[in-house]
C-alpha cells in the first residue's frame, strides 16, 4: 500500500512536470504536437483529436490557410482559392434570436468574425424573409420558422462591414441561397449594414469565361465584396450577380462525396464549362456531421479537389466549401487551400513557395535544393529529420502513457482512498 502511494506520488509529479512543460512551451507548439488547449498551439492552429480517424491524441492542427495575396497580388481574382464555409452562420450551440430553441442542423463552430480572422473568405448564407426583416435561417420549404431562424442578417453583415473596414487589403465573397422575395430586400439589408461601398459591380464581372480583374485592382478600387444570389432575376432588378452565370459548382451533399467523380450541381452548367470562370468545390454531407468532419476534411477532401480539378478542365477550385472548417486530421481544408493556391498562383504544390514575379512552376522546394547539392548533405538532413520524427513519436507515446497512468491512478484513488 505504501509502495503504491509512492508510485502514485511519483506519477503525479511526472504528470505535473509534463503538463508544466507543455504550458511552458505555450503558444509555441508546432503542427502535429500534443496539446491540452488551443492556447498551447502556434497561431493558425488549434488543439483537437480526430476520433473518426482513430486519432485520440490531441494535436495542434491547422485551421488557417496562408493568405495567397500576401504572396502574389497581381493575378486575376479567378487564379486564387478561398476557404469557404457552408452555412457559415449555422453555429453549433447557437440560440435563435427569436428566443426559440434551434432545431435545425448546425454546420460551423465559430462566429463569422472568428471565421474571417481565421482566413475564411467565402461564405454561404441562407437568407429568408422573416419577422418583417431578412434573417439567416437553416430551414426548408422556402420558409423560415422560429426554430430554424438563427438571427437577423444585418447582424452578420455588420461583422463583414467591420472586417472589410479594418482590413483594407482583404476580399470577401458571399454566396446567398436566396429565399428573399420582398422587393429590394437584399439591397436594403446590405445597404443598412454599410456594405455598398465595398460592392464589386456586376458589370465588371467577366460574362464569357474571361479573367477577372486582378486582386490588386479590386483592392485599389475598394471593390472588395463579391455577392452572388441563387435568384437569376435579381441580377437585372438589384444588380446582384446570379451565381451560376459566373460559377460552376459540383453536387453538394452526399452526392458530391463519391470518390472519383465530380458531377455538377443541377443548377450549374457542367464543371468543364469554361464560359464560367469561377469553380466551387463543395465537400460536405447531407446531414452535417461533427464527429466525421475531421476525416472528411482531410484526405477525402484533397482527393475530391483533384478529381474536380480534372472534371473542371484542369481548373483548380476558387472556393472550397466545407462544414466545420476547423476540423481535420492534420492540415484539412486549410491545407487543401494552400495546395490549390500553390498550383494556380505559381505552379508549385504549396502557396508558401510562391513569390511575386517568379516564373510559373519555378518552385524552390526544399527537396529540389537538396537534390541539387551534395547527396551526403541530403543523407545527413534526412537522418536528422528521421530522428526528429522519432523523438516526436516518443514524445507522443509518453503523453499517452502518462495520460493513461493518470486516469488509472485517479480511478484507483477513488476506489481505495
Ligand atoms: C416566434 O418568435 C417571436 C419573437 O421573435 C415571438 O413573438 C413569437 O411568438 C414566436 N412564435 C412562436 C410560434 O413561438
Ligand atoms: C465536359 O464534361 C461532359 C460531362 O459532364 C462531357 O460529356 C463533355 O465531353 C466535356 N466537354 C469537354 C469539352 O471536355
Ligand atoms: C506549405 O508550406 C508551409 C511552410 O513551409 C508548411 O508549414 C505547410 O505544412 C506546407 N503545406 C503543405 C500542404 O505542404
Amino acid at each position: 500500500m505504501l509502495l503504491s502511494m509512492a508510485y502514485l506520488h511519483f506519477f503525479r509529479a511526472l504528470l505535473l512536470f509534463h503538463i508544466l512543460f507543455l504550458f511552458h512551451s505555450s503558444s509555441a507548439l508546432k503542427e502535429g504536437r500534443t496539446c491540452i488547449a488551443n492556447g498551447n498551439c502556434d497561431a493558425g492552429l488549434h488543439c483537437e483529436t480526430c476520433f473518426a480517424d482513430g486519432n485520440v491524441r490531441p494535436r495542434c492542427t491547422r485551421i488557417q490557410p496562408i493568405s495567397p495575396i500576401s504572396k502574389v497580388k497581381d493575378l486575376p481574382f479567378n487564379h486564387y482559392t478561398w476557404l469557404t464555409t457552408h452555412n457559415s452562420f449555422a453555429k453549433l450551440g447557437a440560440k435563435s434570436a427569436t428566443g426559440s430553441l434551434i432545431l435545425a442542423p448546425t454546420n460551423q463552430q465559430d462566429s463569422i468574425t472568428s471565421q474571417l480572422n481565421n482566413g475564411v473568405r467565402g461564405f454561404m448564407l441562407d437568407m429568408y424573409d422573416f419577422e418583417n426583416d431578412i434573417w439567416l435561417c437553416h430551414s426548408y420549404g422556402g420558409q423560415c420558422y422560429n426554430y430554424t431562424a438563427f438571427q437577423p442578417a444585418i447582424n452578420v453583415l455588420k461583422e463583414f462591414q467591420a472586417f472589410l473596414d479594418a482590413n483594407p487589403f482583404e476580399i470577401v465573397t458571399i454566396i446567398i441561397e436566396d429565399y428573399v422575395t420582398s422587393p429590394k430586400g437584399l439591397t436594403n439589408v446590405f445597404g443598412a449594414a454599410g456594405l455598398r461601398k465595398f460592392w464589386f459591380p456586376v458589370w465588371r464581372m467577366p460574362k464569357n469565361g474571361g479573367n477577372w480583374p486582378t486582386v490588386s485592382d479590386m483592392i485599389q478600387k475598394n471593390q472588395r465584396l463579391l455577392v452572388f444570389t441563387s435568384k437569376a432575376a435579381k441580377e437585372a432588378s438589384e444588380g446582384i450577380a446570379y451565381v451560376w452565370r459566373y460559377m460552376v459548382e459540383n453536387q453538394y451533399g452526399d452526392g458530391g462525396m463519391k470518390a472519383g467523380s465530380c458531377p455538377n450541381r443541377g443548377e450549374s452548367l457542367p464543371m468543364n464549362t469554361t464560359s464560367r470562370s469561377l469553380v466551387i468545390v463543395n465537400f460536405f454531407r447531407n446531414a452535417a456531421n461533427f464527429p466525421e468532419a475531421c476525416k472528411d476534411n482531410s484526405a477525402p477532401l484533397l482527393n475530391m479537389v483533384n478529381t474536380c480539378h480534372n472534371a473542371a478542365g484542369n481548373r483548380w477550385p476558387n472556393f472550397i466549401a466545407v462544414d466545420f472548417y476547423k476540423r481535420s486530421d492534420g492540415g484539412g481544408a486549410a491545407k487543401a487551400v494552400d495546395i490549390t493556391n500553390g498550383h494556380s498562383v505559381c505552379g508549385c504544390p504549396n502557396i508558401s513557395s510562391c513569390k511575386e514575379n517568379m516564373r510559373y512552376g519555378a518552385c524552390e522546394l526544399p527537396e529540389a535544393i537538396n537534390a541539387a547539392t551534395k547527396s551526403s548533405a541530403v543523407a545527413v538532413q534526412s537522418s536528422s529529420a528521421q530522428s526528429k520524427c522519432r523523438s516526436a513519436q516518443l514524445f507522443a507515446l509518453t503523453d499517452i502513457l502518462l495520460a493513461l497512468a493518470a486516469v488509472f491512478l485517479l480511478s484507483l484513488q477513488e476506489f481505495h482512498v
